[in-house]
């Protein structure tokens, strides 16, 4: 066989691999010294603007690990504050957002996202594609209803009460950021597919707080908007956290991959998403448990992944900052050879 197609698209398409791509959100981040050592001193949004970093900080998991895939390293934020929205990313808090969007006159001051504002991520894709070789370049973006929430909320929320309280009680307010969030998301996706990405993936990280009900009348058509519009033949890859009622409507929504978190098993997943491939979804937590605990969960992981047409190695969300890294890449010599 002499398939030189990569192997994160060709498990993405259901196609036969050697052996399932791995990769993990947030692999590029606080649990390598190495990025500690690079980010001293320089703030997350200013890092994501100078290419150079961005390009440096994406290959470093690739080489210590030898995963499959690379992520860009930016933000879902990147593309708010490029349309003019004042924010910051706060270190151990997140995204924090100076004045939050609560009404139509907020919503209409955001502006779109001129695709030359970001023309930053487009220099620092041609930088990556000229070291990767044969690994993928994974582009993303935040969908609506997780850009949403940072806006209304001003910030991260447990319980996104403020959220909810505009979709219930403004539903056209609520429905015209989503629109514009989306124009913004699909213009950041559209910028990173036309400099060559491989495949996108977008993170609905927040969508698990809806009933199936509410995201479909609430949020489905606007992630519609973004992945349906997207120019290119290229995988879509669409993940939340919770998302276990919500794993078919995610897929609805233009979904060619279903990210999905530790709590579904792979083959309860497969049963609900019939004919899509399935990235996930070891516990992050799993990898602070000795080795023998690992290797079991994600030999489990593999038995359970097999059952869907293709299946990407990763965890159910990101990696966690206490990660050991040698744990992470024991755990890719695992699964290329398991
Ligand atoms: O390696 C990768 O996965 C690529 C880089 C990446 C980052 N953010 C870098 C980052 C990706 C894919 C994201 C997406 C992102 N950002 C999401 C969706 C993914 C998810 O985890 O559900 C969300 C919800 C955000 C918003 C955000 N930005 C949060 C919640 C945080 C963490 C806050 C903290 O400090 O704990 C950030 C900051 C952030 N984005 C960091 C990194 C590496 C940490 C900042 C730092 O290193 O100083």
């Amino acid at each position: 066989m002499n398939d030189t197609t990569k192997l994160l698209l060709r498990a993405a398409r259901g196609e036969a691999v050697p052996h399932a791509p791995v990769w993990f959100m947030r692999q590029a981040g606080r649990s390598l010294p190495e990025y500690r050592d690079l980010r001293a001193g320089i703030g997350m949004l200013e890092s994501c603007r100078r290419p150079d970093l961005v390009c440096e900080i994406t290959l470093q998991p690739v080489r210590r690990h030898k995963v499959d895939a690379a992520i860009l390293f930016s933000d879902i934020v990147v593309p708010l504050q490029a349309a003019g929205i004042d924010l910051d990313i706060v270190a151990g808090t997140g995204p924090v957002v100076a004045e939050p969007v609560r009404t139509m006159a907020d919503v209409e001051a955001i502006r779109d996202l001129d695709g030359e504002s970001v023309g930053f991520i487009a220099e620092a894709i041609r930088l990556l594609l000229a070291e990767l070789g044969d690994t993928a370049l994974i582009g993303f973006a935040g969908a609506p209803f997780t850009l949403a929430s940072y806006l209304v909320e001003g910030g991260p929320s447990k319980h996104h009460t403020k959220t909810k309280t505009l979709m219930y009680g403004a539903p056209d307010v609520w429905h015209a950021l989503c629109a514009r969030l989306a124009g913004i998301t699909r213009t950041f996706l559209q910028v990173q597919v036309d400099a060559g990405v491989d495949a996108v993936q977008l993170f609905d990280s927040w969508a698990g707080a809806l009933s199936e009900a509410d995201y479909r009348r609430y949020v489905l058509p606007h992630s519609r908007a973004v992945l349906h519009e997207l120019r290119g033949p290229i995988p879509r890859i669409h993940f939340g956290v919770g998302t276990a009622e919500l794993l078919p409507a995610m897929a609805e929504a233009g979904a060619d991959v279903v990210g999905v978190d530790w709590r579904t098993p792979l083959d309860v997943a497969a049963a609900r998403v019939p004919g899509k491939a399935l990235q996930g979804n070891l516990d992050p937590c799993v990898l602070l448990a000795p080795w023998e605990v690992i290797e079991q969960e994600a030999r489990r992981v593999l038995a359970e992944g097999a059952k869907a047409p293709g299946h990407i190695f990763n965890l159910g969300h990101g990696v966690l900052p206490e990660t050991d890294p040698d744990a992470l890449t024991r755990l890719v010599e695992l699964v290329h050879t398991a």
